[in-house]
């Protein structure tokens, strides 16, 4: 279908934005970047930092045909697509934390926020909402230990406008797929960059601690723990090296 790209100065969420694009009837696959947002948000009802010009915060809302129940795991699949879309000079490695968090150096680089809404028509709307640090080098409060390319790769000269489009290249040649048979095809992939896979974990909703074994086909995380395998669901548990 036809993509349709908004980009804002400032705004209060570009999730929020995607909403109301929604609500006005607009169609096709909806991009909206923002220079800034006053109301940014994480995971977890928590804030999340967006400051002018610092960053990449983007949405996409995508419309899927209805037939599987699996969206939990379109958000693994834009930490793929932003994953690979980086191109980080030799020597830095990102990785990934379940579900959707991209780390480098143990520090956050990037999340995701996926919001459902609603069914219409059949369908299913997701707006998948991306957060990368690309200049930030300070952050007033900031609740968890984060970096910024400038910072892990301060040689490149980053530039957001590239970052985005390659992020959405990256995001729209796997939706298909994923519309056609779900998270299965990306399990191996996304297991490659699992930063925990053999590490002893503790899923924090909960008290589950095991040793951590990738996702499975629907892109839940697998626990072993004393008590046999366990799946942690997407969207409540993060896991912590215990
Ligand atoms: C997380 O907590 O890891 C998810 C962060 C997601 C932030 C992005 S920035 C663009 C989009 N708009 C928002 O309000 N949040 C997401």
């Amino acid at each position: 279908g036809r993509m349709s790209l908004e980009v804002h100065d400032r705004i209060d969420s570009t999730n929020s934005q995607i909403a109301r694009r929604w609500q006005q009837g607009e169609t096709g696959l909806l991009v909206t970047i923002a220079d800034c947002q006053e109301q940014g948000r994480g995971r977890r009802g928590r804030p999340w930092q967006s400051p002018v010009g610092q960053n990449l915060y983007m949405s996409v809302g995508v419309t899927i045909a209805r037939g599987f129940t699996q969206l939990e795991g379109l958000s693994l699949v834009g930490g793929i697509a932003m994953i690979e879309s980086l191109a980080l000079p030799e020597g830095v490695k990102a990785g990934l934390k379940w579900p959707n968090d991209l780390l480098l150096d143990n520090r956050k680089l990037a999340g995701i926020l996926i919001e459902l809404q609603g069914e219409l028509e059949g369908a299913v709307r997701v707006i998948l909402g991306v957060g990368l640090n690309v200049h930030m080098t300070e952050a007033a409060s900031v609740d968890q230990p984060w970096t910024s390319l400038a910072l892990a790769a301060p040689g490149r000269p980053w530039r957001r406008n590239q970052l985005a489009a390659d992020i959405l290249d990256q995001l729209v040649a796997r939706l298909d797929a994923f519309e056609q048979s779900g998270f299965a095809p990306f399990c191996d992939l996304w297991n490659e960059y699992d930063l925990f896979r053999g590490q002893t974990l503790r899923a924090t909703s909960g008290d589950l601690y095991g040793q951590g074994l990738g996702v499975d086909d629907a892109g839940n995380y697998l626990l072993q723990t004393e008590r046999g395998l366990q799946k942690i669901n997407a969207g409540e548990i993060s896991l912590r090296v215990a």
